[in-house]
């Protein structure tokens, strides 16, 4: 019997997923099925209960039920408490397992992919919503260096931070919380978009000088050129969108279910020739 996974999220129809996990599955030589399913608004529990019915074993979830997914879950790894939200959910025996991939999927994209060691570099990261929380631990993980958590209102990222400052094992890092226009003279070795905007259109404020030498510029968004990545580009930052993230994350999620790590260079190259 051909083992049933899909991705749930509204809208869907963009997904690129099921294309990646259909060439994961072709390479590994599994016998997976895997389709976007758009969920109603109201309706994401009950797709979700259709799915432990008809005998899925996992599904992906995206925007916006990442967050609902988590709460539903009856067991979380840490990634996933840590991220207060789960895109990976594995069913066994009628249980719902949860895991988050997102801040793993970006710490091997920016490793490996863009060959650009973290341990011991500057971070800053902008933005203080779900995506911001998926990576922010995974990223303390990789750079043993506190991020400047950097958002348009500060409360969220002082809400971020003690995320952090609270946490047994990430309480002795000194991350800092900033709120747009806070930033004068400070330098970063990484700067990491997570906010919507490239999205939903909105400025982030930035000093020109904010990029170190050989820094690395990070939207996590793809599919298109960003306002902060021709900003990031006009000062001479190395450029990245979130394509590679997000092939990334997924690898992660296959190699979760299927216990067999895919080789993301012909997927991403596939995806972006
Ligand atoms: P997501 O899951 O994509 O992170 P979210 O939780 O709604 O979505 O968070 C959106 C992030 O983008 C937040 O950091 C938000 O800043 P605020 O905390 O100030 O809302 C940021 N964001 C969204 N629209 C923005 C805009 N027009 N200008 C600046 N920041 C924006």
């Amino acid at each position: 019997m051909t083992d049933r996974y899909a991705v749930i999220g509204n809208p869907i129809s963009h997904s690129k997923s099921p294309l990646i996990h259909r060439m994961f599955a072709e390479q590994a030589g599994q016998d997976i099925s895997y389709e976007a399913i758009e969920a109603p608004m109201e309706g994401f529990a009950a797709t979700i209960e259709r799915l432990l019915t008809d005998g899925y074993k996992g599904c992906n979830v995206t925007v916006p039920f990442k967050l609902e997914a988590w709460k539903l879950a009856n067991e979380h790894t840490s990634r996933s408490i840590d991220a207060e939200a789960t895109n990976t959910l594995s069913f066994k025996d009628g249980k719902i397992y949860a895991d988050n991939t997102d801040g793993t999927g970006l710490v091997r994209d920016i490793e490996i992919n863009h060959g650009f060691k973290l341990k011991g570099k500057s971070i800053l990261l902008i933005g203080a919503g779900g995506a911001a929380q998926g990576v922010l631990h995974p990223l303390l993980e990789a750079s043993q260096a506190p991020p400047v958590i950097y958002n348009r209102t500060l409360e969220k990222a002082i809400k971020l931070q003690k995320t952090v400052t609270e946490h047994g094992n990430f309480s002795h890092f000194s991350v800092k919380a900033a709120e747009f226009g806070a930033l004068t003279n400070e330098q970063f070795n990484i700067v990491i978009n997570a906010t919507s905007t490239g999205l939903t259109g909105g400025e982030i404020p930035l000093p020109a000088s904010i990029f170190a030498p050989d820094a690395l510029a990070y939207d996590m968004m793809y599919g298109r050129e960003t306002p902060f990545m021709t900003f990031a580009r006009a000062h001479g930052a190395q450029v990245a969108d979130g394509l590679g993230m997000l092939v990334e994350q997924a690898a992660e999620a296959f190699y979760i279910w299927r216990g067999v790590r895919p080789d993301t260079e012909p997927v991403f190259k596939a995806l972006r020739p």
